[in-house]
């Protein structure tokens, strides 16, 4: 099982470097690293298993974030009462809102050890087009606090981090057209 020293952290060339499109049908190798990514999360969550192995609570988690440059990401948390539960392969944003959005306390990542504050910006809506496992296409509409977790995981993708979308003068400095999250 995957624990947090396979999670490279900030400064490791992988979570600066863009990932490679994956192409299909997914080897053996491939399809058991999503799952793998998938148990840790869900570990990550689970108090017990988490307390064990010493496991930082995560949302989502990207290929790059174990030294992997493959456009693999993975999400599992609950919102409102709606389960969100990928394993995404090639994800990419084809639309996204003129509206903006940041969430209250910022974000953190399991590859930043420390805390860094500020408003990170995003979109406050996107519609993604990915591939499942099997190469189904999925298109799907995020908005809110689901939107901002994908926007964090495909960055990953594009060797971009969190901090890079927080304003270097003023950190908690809010856009016009962007609204809190809560
Ligand atoms: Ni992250």
């Amino acid at each position: 099982m995957l624990l947090m020293n396979d999670i490279v952290r900030d400064g490791h060339p992988a979570l600066r470097k863009k990932s490679s499109e994956v192409n299909f049908p997914l080897s053996t190798e491939d399809k058991k690293l999503l799952d793998d990514m998938k148990t840790f999360i869900l570990n990550s969550q689970d108090e017990e298993i988490a307390e064990k192995h010493q496991l930082r609570a995560g949302v989502g988690l990207a290929a790059p974030q174990l030294g992997i440059n493959k456009r693999f990401i993975v999400i599992h948390f609950e919102y409102e009462d709606k389960l969100y539960n990928y394993q995404l392969v090639n994800p990419k944003i084809i639309s996204h809102s003129v509206e903006m959005t940041y969430l209250n306390g910022g974000e953190g990542c399991l590859s930043v050890d420390e805390q860094i504050e500020g408003n990170v910006v995003r979109y406050a809506r996107i519609t993604i087009r990915a591939y499942d496992m099997d190469g189904n296409e999925i298109k799907v509409r995020f908005k809110g606090y689901p939107a901002v977790v994908l926007q964090h995981e495909i960055d990953h993708l594009n060797g971009i981090m969190f901090y890079d979308h927080i304003n270097k003068d003023n950190p908690f400095y809010v856009p016009e057209n962007a609204k809190i999250i809560e």
